[in-house]
């Protein structure tokens, strides 16, 4: 796979034809970032604004969810959002004009007590957060599921079963969406893999990353409980090894 990619240019040898749509590849515009940003601004002028500049700062440089909007749009299905984090692909379908009705889950707490206050702050509608370790608990869903950026918290056996789980969830038409970093030999996944760890350290993800999925493996996994899947390259101009993997029933 080539390491140097960017969007805009040429995608990776062996990326499928999804990969190829710049429109989906930038990150939200600006004004978008800061008005969700704002969310998550602190109750009080002097409380800590962490929250609010790490939103602004993600939505307005990584392409994850345009190329998550992009793949979704035209679905009505619920969508389960597992390991969902602050809840942002909720702002971003409502941002986007995506109604559907959407569940966010995470076993970190206190970000979805944070996620639950910004969704009010916002007045999402058919929006709900709930704690659940995702290692040992599977949600009740039928509809679209979304996996973004999470796979590497979990150990490979997890990360099967939770994919294994989700295709399960799959209603006619629905999609499981994932955004994930892929193990392989080149810079980007060495690049990916320091700051997964770095974030940990830092304290930002309460868990050490410990499995990195690779593209075969993850395609067989998606392949054996009977979905079709594609791989589009999801990094812009970040260093991260980021891909979009859109999985589906093949129409019978
Ligand atoms: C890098 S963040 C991604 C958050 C969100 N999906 C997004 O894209 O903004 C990874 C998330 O996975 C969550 N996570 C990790 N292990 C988990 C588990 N076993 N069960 C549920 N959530 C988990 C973390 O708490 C964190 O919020």
């Amino acid at each position: 796979m080539g390491a140097t990619g960017a969007a805009g240019r040429a995608a990776p040898a062996g990326a499928d034809a999804r990969a190829v749509n710049p429109a989906a590849t930038q990150p939200l515009a600006a004004a978008d970032a800061r008005r969700i940003a704002e969310a998550f601004l602190p109750e009080f002028p002097l409380g800590n604004r962490y929250d609010y500049y790490y939103v602004r700062g993600k939505l307005g440089s990584d392409p994850l969810y345009p190329g998550v909007l992009a793949a979704l749009r035209g679905s009505d299905a619920p969508l389960l959002d597992l390991g969902c984090g602050l809840g942002l692909l909720a702002h971003a379908l409502r941002c986007d004009g995506q109604t559907q009705a959407y569940r966010g889950v995470d076993n970190d707490s206190a970000k979805i007590a944070r996620a639950r206050r910004a969704a009010d702050t916002s007045g999402l509608t058919h929006t709900r957060f709930d704690v659940i370790d995702l290692a040992n608990t599977v949600p009740e869903h039928r509809g679209s599921v979304a996996i973004l950026d999470v796979l590497q918290y979990l150990d490979a056996d997890a990360q099967r079963a939770l994919l294994v789980n989700a295709a399960a969830m799959l209603m006619p038409g629905a999609l499981l969406v994932i955004r994930s970093a892929l193990d392989d030999d080149s810079g980007r996944a060495r690049a990916t893999r320091v700051t997964d760890r770095l974030a940990n350290w830092i304290g930002w993800m309460r868990f050490r990353p410990r499995c990195w999925p690779t593209r075969e493996g993850l395609r067989e996994t998606l392949e054996a409980t009977g979905l079709q899947a594609e791989f589009a390259p999801l990094y812009a101009n970040t260093p991260f090894n980021n891909w979009l993997i859109v999985a589906k029933r093949p129409a019978s």
